[in-house]
């Protein structure tokens, strides 16, 4: 995609994480609506950031993976109209996906040149795990990708978090093999940003290897929200939420989560049974 810069020097992105949407469009999780949550922050994106150039979805976009949640999605984004990137999560049938979500919004490319940016998708799902991996071919397919555009800044988007967060229980299912992914990252100073979902917390760290420096986000879920620091899971209370990032020309960033101020979406705090993510 190629954007025309004459209008500023960065370019917008909102990064819409964990919707768990399911066939049914009234079925709760955690006492959450999540398909009207997600239409909701899909609002909010649209009147906080009416000049948004891209979407980024990564993933958990379906609960139950089933034909009529991604299609239940891309009508949605159909009428939106906003370029959107969509990768899988761990509850996510890649297939089905690949079948249902595609349109003329929306895109399971995986990688893509924007303003002087270059965004790349990774796959860090394990079939019928919850935990990620980084396949050797994922990585191989990485590299040939830097390699190919000498130093573009670039934003890497995959479902689990590339870092530990501060939560046992959520850190035994990130990233299982981080420091091969990391080894990539040193060698590459054009990566810039490492982004992922599955975690439904807001999180924001600079992550330092020998030769780079990479800022590390993890976005809020449009969805129900896991409170951070915390042994065991636990359910937060904080509202459904979506991630603003300005990716400048020179490679800098500046980001911020917003959050929805109604709370329409609360959770169930009785109904909580939530064992796989
Ligand atoms: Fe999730």
């Amino acid at each position: 995609m190629e954007k025309s810069l004459d209008t500023g020097n960065f370019i917008s992105i909102a990064h819409l994480t964990d919707t768990h949407l399911f066939a049914e469009s009234d079925r709760l999780l955690v006492g959450i609506p999540t398909d009207a949550s997600f239409q909701a922050v899909l609002a909010e994106v649209k009147q906080t950031l009416p000049n948004v150039d891209l979407l980024l979805l990564t993933g958990d976009l379906s609960q139950d993976s089933s034909i009529e949640s991604y299609q239940r999605m891309r009508n949605t984004l159909n009428r939106h109209q906003i370029p959107t990137y969509c990768l899988a999560g761990n509850h996510d049938d890649l297939a089905v996906m690949q079948k249902h979500l595609p349109s003329e919004y929306v895109s399971l490319a995986r990688s893509l040149n924007i303003g002087n940016w270059k965004i790349i998708l990774l796959s860090s799902v394990v079939i019928q795990a919850v935990q990620g991996y980084l396949a050797k071919s994922e990585l191989i397919w990485l590299e040939e990708q830097l390699n190919s555009e000498g130093d573009r800044p670039t934003l890497i988007a995959f479902h689990h978090p590339a870092v530990a967060i501060g939560s046992p229980w959520m850190d035994g299912i990130c990233l299982t093999n981080q420091d091969q992914f990391w080894e990539i990252c040193d060698r590459y100073p054009q990566i810039k940003v490492v982004i992922n979902g599955h975690a439904h917390q807001d999180f924001d760290q600079i992550h330092q290897t020998v030769h780079n420096s990479v800022r590390c986000l993890v976005s809020p879920s449009t969805c129900v929200q896991f409170r951070p620091q915390t042994p065991t899971f636990q359910v937060d209370t904080l509202a459904p939420a979506f991630r603003h990032l300005r990716l400048y020309d020179d490679g800098s960033i500046q980001t911020e989560v917003h959050r929805l101020k109604s709370k329409q979406f609360s959770p169930d705090l009785q109904a909580i049974s939530y064992s796989d993510d």
